[in-house]
């Protein structure tokens, strides 16, 4: 079931929005990032007043990476998978461009990553680089919780969805700190549920300078693809890990094929219907647009994914 996306008319400009002080405390991540509160009366209605949001830049070296937070946000849309809501803003006085993301839990909630558990698993657990991050070990964790009737059902399509959405994206960087379980209160009880999918900049191609890539053809597109890994490899024991988009997905629906059909269902739209949902992000102006030659690399990148993915799930 497609979600309708939230979608901007112009760039956002933050300079003026209350910046939460309280969250540079805690720094995580590769990127430069801000909290920042919405003003009362937001510039459009798809901003809630008041809530708290993400400002987050591009890695120096890539600086229309934050384009790819606002296409990955529609994509998930398209797919029918929880994405926070991601917007293009910029800050006029420091003049820096920055996805714009919707915080995804509220003050009475709190967010917990799952590298927090998976540490408490594996006393080695290697933080920094997850080199250990795998699908069974999230597996006994996700099982144990859900045992406790701490989290909420589903969470075996949850990981199906987050490794079609990753697939079709090409995102590489989903590692035990970009996906977790949000705590809430339910009566007197403590419940969870797993967060949306967060962190997908790290994906459409975002490395490639569209300078280079003007020549590519049908080979280079099926290298690039088929050379794309997930974060997260299937399991520790195996002696060539298994972690290229599709293989994963693979091995994950054959373990819970009560998850196909579903997942062959959110994949009921065609090209045109990417294209259709991102093309209007080329028309907002910003000092780093989403330029004409990097929405046709990502739809070029989109479009050859997701005929690969209908082909596993046909
Ligand atoms: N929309 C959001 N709402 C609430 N918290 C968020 C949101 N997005 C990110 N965070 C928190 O901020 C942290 C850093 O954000 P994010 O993972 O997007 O940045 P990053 O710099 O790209 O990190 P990484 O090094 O994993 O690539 C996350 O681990 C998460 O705890
Ligand atoms: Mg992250």
């Amino acid at each position: 079931m497609h979600i309708q996306p939230l979608i901007q008319t112009a760039l956002f400009d933050v300079a003026d929005w209350e910046v939460d002080a309280e969250f540079g405390v805690f720094p995580q991540g590769a990127r430069a990032k801000d909290a920042v509160f919405a003003p009362d009366q937001p510039p459009e209605p798809v901003i809630s007043p008041k809530r708290r949001y993400l400002f987050k830049r591009s890695k120096k070296s890539y600086p229309d990476q934050f384009w790819g937070e606002v296409v990955a946000y529609r994509v998930g849309c398209l797919l029918g998978v929880q994405v926070p809501p991601a917007f293009a803003a910029w800050n006029s006085q420091t003049g820096h461009c920055a996805a714009l993301i919707e915080w995804f839990y509220d003050g009475s909630e709190a967010f917990v990553m799952a590298g927090d558990f998976l540490q408490k698993m594996h006393s080695d657990f290697d933080r920094k680089h997850g080199t250990q991050h795998n699908l069974l070990d999230n597996m006994r964790l996700l099982r144990t919780i859900a045992y406790h009737k701490l989290l909420e059902p589903g969470w075996r399509q949850w990981w199906i969805d987050a490794l079609l959405f990753d697939a079709l994206i090409g995102n590489t960087d989903r590692h035990q700190d970009n996906w977790g379980f949000i705590f809430y209160r339910a009566g007197q009880e403590t419940r969870c549920r797993l967060a949306p999918l967060f962190d997908n900049g790290t994906s459409l191609g975002h490395e490639r300078f569209t300078s280079h890539i003007g020549n590519w053809n049908d080979g280079n597109y099926g290298r690039y693809i088929a050379n794309g890994t997930h974060h997260v490899k299937w399991s520790l024991s195996d002696d060539i890990p298994l972690r290229g988009h599709i293989s994963l997905l693979t091995r994950a629906l054959d373990e819970w094929p009560e998850t196909r059909e579903a997942t062959r269902a959110k994949l009921n739209f065609s090209s045109c219907e990417l294209s259709h949902t991102i093309r209007d992000l080329v028309q907002l102006t910003a000092t780093v647009p989403l330029t004409a030659e990097r929405l046709t690399f990502m739809l070029a990148l989109l479009a050859r994914r997701l005929a690969l993915l209908k082909e596993l799930l046909q």
